[in-house]
């Protein structure tokens, strides 16, 4: 049996657009289908909520390969606001269309590219987080200190 892939398809899988891996990404995510076996990695650059980049590693089918190649030529440039609303069925259209056998790798490649963004939120979070609590105390001088200036000055 014979599945019906689009030209455009194809294109993606023979020669994918952002396949490799971003060394200290702002974001990455690891995602597999336990039926298929197939798995993604996506990696993520981040700068003032702007995707500037976005690459993955496909361990799996020609369709695993194309929605993630044709996913990260899209989300690129957007901003993550936008990218989180990017659904496996815009995927299907931009192909111009997938066996339905195939359907489930357009959804894992959006679940994967979400989980990416979903870690660069949490480190985004952690790293304020930090920020605020490492502020330092200005002008305030601590009860050591309040004690030292006054037994300097007798
Ligand atoms: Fe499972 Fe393609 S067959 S991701």
């Amino acid at each position: 049996m014979a599945l019906d892939y689009t030209k455009k398809t194809i294109k993606h899988f023979l020669k994918p657009k952002n396949i490799g891996s971003i060394d200290n990404p702002d974001g990455y995510a690891k995602i597999g289908n336990m039926v298929c076996g197939d798995q993604l990695d996506f990696f993520l650059k981040v700068e003032k909520g702007k995707i500037i980049d976005v690459k993955f590693l496909s361990f799996g089918c020609a369709s695993n390969i194309a929605t993630a190649s044709v996913l990260t030529e899209k989300v690129k440039g957007m901003t993550v606001a936008r990218a989180k609303k990017y659904d496996w069925q815009k995927i299907v259209e931009d192909l111009g269309g997938l066996p339905r056998q195939k359907i489930h790798c357009s959804v894992m490649a959006v679940q994967g590219l979400k989980k990416a963004i979903d870690d660069y939120e949490k480190h985004l979070l952690q790293t304020a987080r930090e920020k605020k609590t490492l502020k330092p105390v200005k002008d305030k001088k601590t009860s050591v200190e309040k004690n030292l200036n006054s037994r300097k000055r007798k």
